[in-house]
């Protein structure tokens, strides 16, 4: 497995070898968000890369959205399509270095990205950024993970144990609006911080 860096990840974006890039708004992202939170809500959305759910919510009014990614470039195409979006919210960091606290945390093949001997370390991680009560909502893929990555996959009962330990499992189901070729190959997970205790 190669090294799974920030200059890994740069080099994806500069040699334009980045299979993962929908290049819209994902479907399953947006139906949640509309379903779920306001325009005030603090949302972070860790590993965004070209963050269209970004650029999707500054288009909606939010204005107290986070993106983080190490990769330098990865913002290029946020700037140049919300050129208002705060630079103090575009956070070119270490996600398990963060220090922040917010009510949502989105996933879309971030989590798929990490070296899978770090999980217990996001999920931790994650569980710090949320303020009490707050939630972690997105899309793990279930391909198995002996095939390797990034992206690595795994099976939902994994998940769940991995999850269970630091919040309350409010859904984690194969997702139902999955673009096409993800079909049958994403869980929808929804996750909250429980009130009490890290
Ligand atoms: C597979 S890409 C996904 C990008 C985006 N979520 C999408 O769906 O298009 C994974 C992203 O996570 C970023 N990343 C990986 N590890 C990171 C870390 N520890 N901290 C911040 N960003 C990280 C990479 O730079 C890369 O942009």
């Amino acid at each position: 497995m190669p090294t799974l860096d920030a200059n890994y990840w740069e080099n994806r974006y500069h040699d334009h070898n980045t299979p993962w890039d929908i290049g819209y708004p994902s479907p399953p992202l947006v139906h949640y968000l509309q379903q779920h939170t306001e325009p005030a809500d603090r949302i972070l959305i860790p590993g965004a890369g070209h963050a269209y759910e970004a650029v999707w919510l500054h288009q909606q009014g939010y204005r107290n959205v986070f993106v983080c990614d190490w990769a330098p470039s990865a913002f290029e195409i946020l700037e140049a399509k919300a050129p208002d979006f705060p630079k103090a919210q575009l956070l070119v960091e270490d996600f398990f270095a963060l220090d922040l606290e917010v009510d949502l945390i989105l996933e879309q093949t971030f989590f798929c990205a990490i070296d899978p001997g770090r999980r217990e370390d996001y999920a931790r991680q994650a569980c710090k950024l949320l303020r009490p009560g707050g939630k972690l909502a997105g899309l793990l893929f279930t391909h198995p993970l002996e095939r390797g990555g990034p992206p690595f996959g795994g099976r939902e009962a994994d998940y769940r144990s991995l999850f269970e330990k630091y919040f309350d499992v409010l859904q984690l189901a194969p997702a139902a609006d999955s673009i096409k070729p993800r079909a049958g190959n994403e869980v929808f997970l929804e996750v909250q911080r429980r009130s009490q205790g890290r």
